[in-house]
């Protein structure tokens, strides 16, 4: 089974679900002496098998494959079609059309983890909860190294119970969604040192630090503090592998935008991205609707995907430090 100790570098190249992970990119991370991770989310087990495949033609390192845990909590179809309301002078503006009904989806979940069993990948990290014991077992006879990423110490043991090898903690200034376990929780918000220190300390597990990594002064301040890898994502985004669209590249770099904020407007769950236009015009009203909201902006973000100010801005607090140069530059300049 796949263990921290054999990386040539502690650091972990976070899974970008929806467009930003590519195999390209979990590759290049693997071969510099990380360990890549591809996001899953959104894809069919087809697809997932699929992208397996290409991974596995670029690198034979290790690299890990992440899931959404899913959760169906019962539909607000009032907050849902009031939100839709407010959304549509913006989709009538882009020529979008917003769905009217969007049936739950667990996103396959069961048919994905069937294939990282199939095909043995080193790790399956899960996101947004953790998987149940049993699926856990099924995983190990496999081979699978099996992480869960948590926000707070009560998510780690739970983890730790259903028998997660490593944690990857999920410190408030990371980019993307907050890994929360319940859709209606509220953010824990604890930074990424303290958190990576409380979850060693009540777990023991193997701690990947996730959230503002920036810098190798980072990295070594992680490590020292008993991680045994960090996580970045933001310090990816602008790399050629990344599947980044060209307006997120730009805005990063863009003096016009300056900070991040946790936002529920995109997706209906609780996310961290450069404020833009849509964000500053939805966060208050946005409901804790997932993945139901998720579906509902899509039309709009993909009709206005050259627009800052319409699509998602994933950033966390660290991304000026973000450059435009090979993922493997990006390792190698993180090394402590
Ligand atoms: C564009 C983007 C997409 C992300 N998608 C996922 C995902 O699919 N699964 C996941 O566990 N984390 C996801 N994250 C969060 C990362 O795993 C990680 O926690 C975060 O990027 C670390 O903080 P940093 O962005 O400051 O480096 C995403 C982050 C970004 C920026």
């Amino acid at each position: 089974m796949f263990s921290f100790d054999l990386l040539d570098a502690p650091i972990a190249g976070a899974p970008m679900a929806g467009g930003t992970s590519t195999p390209e990119l979990t590759a290049a991370v693997s071969n510099a002496g990380g360990l890549g991770f591809y996001g899953a989310a959104y894809l069919s087990p087809e697809q997932l098998r699929e992208t397996i495949a290409v991974i596995r033609s670029l690198t034979d390192k290790p690299f890990g494959i992440n899931l959404f845990v899913p959760e169906e909590i019962p539909f607000d179809a009032a907050a849902f079609d009031a939100y839709r309301e407010r959304l549509q002078p913006l989709a009538d503006r882009l020529g979008a059309a917003l769905p009217t009904e969007v049936p739950y989806t667990d996103d396959s979940f069961d048919g994905k983890v069937q294939v990282l069993i199939d095909e043995r990948v080193p790790v399956a990290s899960f996101t947004f909860g953790f998987p149940s014991a049993e699926t856990v077992a099924r995983l190990h006879e496999a081979g699978v190294l099996v992480a869960g990423t948590v926000t707070c110490v009560r998510e780690a043991e739970i983890a730790r119970d259903a028998g997660a090898d490593a944690l990857c903690a999920q410190g408030v200034s990371a980019g993307g969604h907050r890994a929360t376990y319940g859709i209606l929780d509220e953010d824990p918000e604890i930074e990424t040192l303290p958190l990576t220190t409380g979850v060693i300390e009540a777990t023991g597990l193997p701690v990947v630090a996730a959230g503002g990594v920036a810098s190798a002064d980072d990295v070594r301040a992680l490590l020292a503090a008993g991680a045994v890898a960090a996580q970045i994502g933001t310090l990816l985004l602008r790399c050629p592998e990344a599947g980044t669209k060209q307006a997120h590249r730009d805005a990063l770099v863009d003096p016009r935008f300056t900070e991040t904020v946790t936002t529920r407007a995109y997706s209906g769950r609780l996310a961290r991205g450069l404020v833009n236009a849509f964000i500053d015009e939805h966060t208050a009203t946005a409901p804790p609707v997932y993945p139901q909201v998720n579906k509902l902006t899509g039309p709009i973000r993909k009709a206005g995907s050259s627009d800052p100010d319409v699509i998602n801005l994933w950033a966390g607090s660290g991304f000026r430090a973000a450059q435009a140069v090979p993922a493997a530059e990006v390792v190698a300049g993180l090394r402590p």
